[in-house]
């Protein structure tokens, strides 16, 4: 596989790829209250295992309209290996922002609190592992790419959500 994959611009290669994954991770945020994956339980430090905002129907209405995006992309391209990827990104995903929480939480940093770079690449990071691992072939540009667009979406919808009122503060 070459540098790009779909089109001849890895722009649109990045956000193609890694779409069903920040699909995953955004729409759980529209869940306002839901069961604690921990189920409440404190770790041995004392602290929570994950906290209240990782919640089991975040996890299944993420992974439900990740598989939507990457269900698309299949029928569009006819590539059902790449479905398989696409699915396991969202799940890695998922998975990668679950285990950005235990880490906070480790650190003692409580649910909601900052922790930059971990915030908002850690979403990043687990669905890149399973793309990898289900022998995606990511090109250093590609990453690259797809690191840069995460960032600044996560600027803009930060303001955004802070100029609508969803948030406290513009970050
Ligand atoms: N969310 C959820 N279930 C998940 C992931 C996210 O319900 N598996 C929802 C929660 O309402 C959460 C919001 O999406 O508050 C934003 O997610 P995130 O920023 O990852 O959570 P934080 O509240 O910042 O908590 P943490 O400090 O653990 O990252
Ligand atoms: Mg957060």
């Amino acid at each position: 596989m070459g540098l790009t994959m779909f089109t001849n611009n890895v722009i649109i290669d990045a956000i193609l790829v890694y779409l069903p994954a920040m699909v995953s991770n955004a729409v759980p945020v529209f869940i306002k209250k839901g069961t604690p994956l921990d189920r409440g339980k404190l770790f041995i430090d004392g602290r929570r295992i994950l906290g209240d905002g990782k919640t089991i129907e975040g996890f299944i209405t993420g992974l439900y309209f990740g598989f939507i995006v990457s269900t698309l992309y299949a029928i569009m391209l006819n590539d059902y290996i790449l479905l398989l990827q696409l699915w396991a990104s969202s799940i890695g995903a998922l998975l990668g922002d679950i285990i950005g929480s235990f880490v906070k939480r480790r650190m003692g940093i409580p649910r909601g609190g900052k922790a930059i770079g971990l915030d908002q690449l850690d979403f990043y990071i687990g669905a890149n592992a399973l793309l990898v691992a289900t022998m995606f072939n990511i090109s250093t540009q590609l990453f690259i790419v797809g690191l840069v667009i995460v960032m600044i979406l996560h600027i803009a919808t930060n303001r955004v959500a802070y100029i609508l009122g969803l948030k406290n503060v513009p970050w």
